[in-house]
C-alpha cells in the first residue's frame, strides 16, 4: 500500500494461483443469460468498437466469431461465492472503496481497447494469458462518438504477459490495453475513486431529500417599476440570504457516505427466505448456526452507525461491536449472543433477504451459485 496504492503499478507473479479456475467461460455464459446480471460484449468490427448489452442467449454467444471479442460480466462477486472469496483476498482495503469484481472472457485476440479507468484496479489472470500494455501518459483524450471508451493516442510504456494467477495493480487514470493470447479469463477487482463532481451531485440529491428550509420570499417594501423586465437587485440579496440556510454537518456527510456506498445497484433484488421462521425460531437457529450476509448485501459501519443496503441504523455499543464484526467478516460465527433489539434488527434483515442463517459447509458449496 505504501509503495504502490494510488502511486504506481504493481506486477505480482503467481499472486493468486488458487483462483485460476474459479470462474470459467461456461459460468460467464450462464451469468450473461440472466436479466439480473449486467453483461456486455465488446468487439471491433471494421476498425470500429461495438458494444452490445446483455442478457445474451447461449446460442448468440456460440455464433460469435472464433476470435476478437470479449464478454464482460459485472458484479460477479454478488452471484458466485468463489468470486466473493476472491474479493475477500483484498479485504486489506476498506470495503467502502470497493466497487465490484468484473470477470471477462476474451476469445483469442480479444480486448476492450486502450483506455483508462476511474478506478484502482487489480487485474488477476484466470485461465489463459493476456498481454497488458500500460502507460502513464497525460494525454487521455478519447476517440469521439465511440460507444466504448477508447484512447485516441495510446503510447504504451511497459508491457507484461500475465499468466494464470498473476496480478497487475493499476492506479486510476493509468492508460492500459489488454489483449488476450488464446482463450482468456480476467478478473478485475475495482475500487471506486469518484470525481468531486460526481460526489457533489449525488450529495446534492441526498440533501434535497432531507432539506427543510424555512420561510418564503417576501417583499413588502417593493416599489412600482417602469422596467418590469429587470430583476430587482433586492431580489438577488433576499434569495441569497434564503439560500444561506443550505448547510450541512459532518453527521449529514456520514449519513450520505454510508447510505450512498451501501445502496444496492439498480438490478439487485433480494429474495426473501422461502420459509420464514418465527422471531423465536430464528433467534434459536441464529444462536446455534451463526449468520452470514447475502452475497449481494453491502454493509458498512461508522462508530455506532450501521449502514446496510442503503438503510441506516444507530445502535448501542455492544450491538455496534457485533454488527461491525458482521460487516468486516461478512458472517457471525456461532454461538451468537445478542440483545433483544439487535435480534429484532437481525430478524428484519433476515426477512428482507439481507442475511441468511449460516448454512453448514458442504463439499459442493464451492461451485454452487447462490440463488
Ligand atoms: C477486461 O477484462 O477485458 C478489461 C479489464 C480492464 O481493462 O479494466
Ligand atoms: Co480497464
Amino acid at each position: 500500500m505504501r509503495q504502490h496504492w494510488q502511486k504506481k503499478p504493481l506486477l505480482a507473479r503467481t499472486a493468486l494461483p488458487e483462483y485460476t479456475n474459479a470462474v470459467t467461460r461456461d459460468d460467464l455464459v450462464a451469468l450473461a443469460g440472466r436479466s439480473d446480471v449486467e453483461s456486455r460484449i465488446i468487439r471491433q468490427i471494421s476498425g470500429c468498437w461495438k458494444v452490445q448489452h446483455g442478457p445474451f442467449k447461449r446460442s448468440a454467444i456460440a455464433r460469435l466469431p472464433r476470435s476478437g471479442w470479449t464478454l464482460l460480466v459485472q458484479s460477479v462477486d454478488q452471484v458466485l461465492p468463489q468470486a466473493a472469496r476472491l474479493l475477500r483476498e483484498f479485504a486489506f482495503i476498506p470495503y467502502a472503496r470497493l466497487d465490484d469484481v468484473m470477470v471477462s472472457y476474451a476469445a483469442p485476440g480479444g480486448g476492450v481497447g486502450p483506455h483508462f479507468d476511474s478506478y484502482d484496479v487489480f487485474l488477476v489472470q484466470g485461465q489463459g494469458a493476456r498481454r497488458w500494455q500500460v502507460s502513464h501518459q497525460r494525454d487521455l483524450e478519447l476517440v469521439d462518438d465511440s460507444p466504448v471508451k477508447i484512447l485516441r493516442n495510446f503510447r504504451p510504456q511497459r508491457e507484461w504477459v500475465l499468466e494464470p494467477g498473476d496480478l497487475l495493480y493499476l492506479p486510476p487514470a493509468w492508460a492500459h490495453n489488454g489483449v488476450s493470447i488464446g482463450d482468456c479469463i480476467t478478473y478485475s477487482i475495482g475500487f471506486r475513486a469518484p470525481s468531486a463532481h460526481e460526489l457533489g451531485s449525488r450529495f446534492l440529491e441526498f440533501l434535497q431529500d432531507r432539506m427543510a428550509l424555512r420561510g418564503m420570499y417576501a417583499d413588502p417594501d417593493l416599489k412600482a417599476t417602469r422596467t418590469p423586465g429587470t430583476i430587482p437587485p433586492a431580489m438577488i440579496t433576499r434569495t441569497s440570504s434564503m439560500l444561506q440556510q443550505l448547510r450541512w454537518s459532518e453527521t449529514d456527510v456520514v449519513e450520505f457516505v454510508g447510505r450512498d456506498l451501501t445502496e444496492p445497484k439498480m438490478q439487485v433484488v433480494f429474495d426473501r427466505p422461502s420459509r420464514t421462521f418465527t422471531p423465536e425460531d430464528f433467534a434459536k437457529r441464529a444462536t446455534r448456526k451463526g449468520l452470514k450476509l447475502n452475497l449481494r448485501t453491502r454493509m458498512l459501519t461508522y462508530g455506532r452507525r450501521i449502514f446496510i443496503n442503503g438503510e441506516s441504523y444507530s445502535c448501542g455499543p455492544a450491538s455496534a461491536r457485533l454488527l461491525s464484526t458482521l460487516a468486516d467478516a461478512r458472517e457471525l460465527a456461532p454461538p451468537l449472543r445478542t440483545d433483544t433489539r439487535t435480534r429484532r434488527l437481525l430478524y428484519d434483515w433476515y426477512r428482507a433477504g439481507y442475511i441468511t442463517l449460516h448454512p453448514r459447509k458442504s463439499s459442493g458449496e464451492r461451485r454452487m451459485q447462490e440463488s
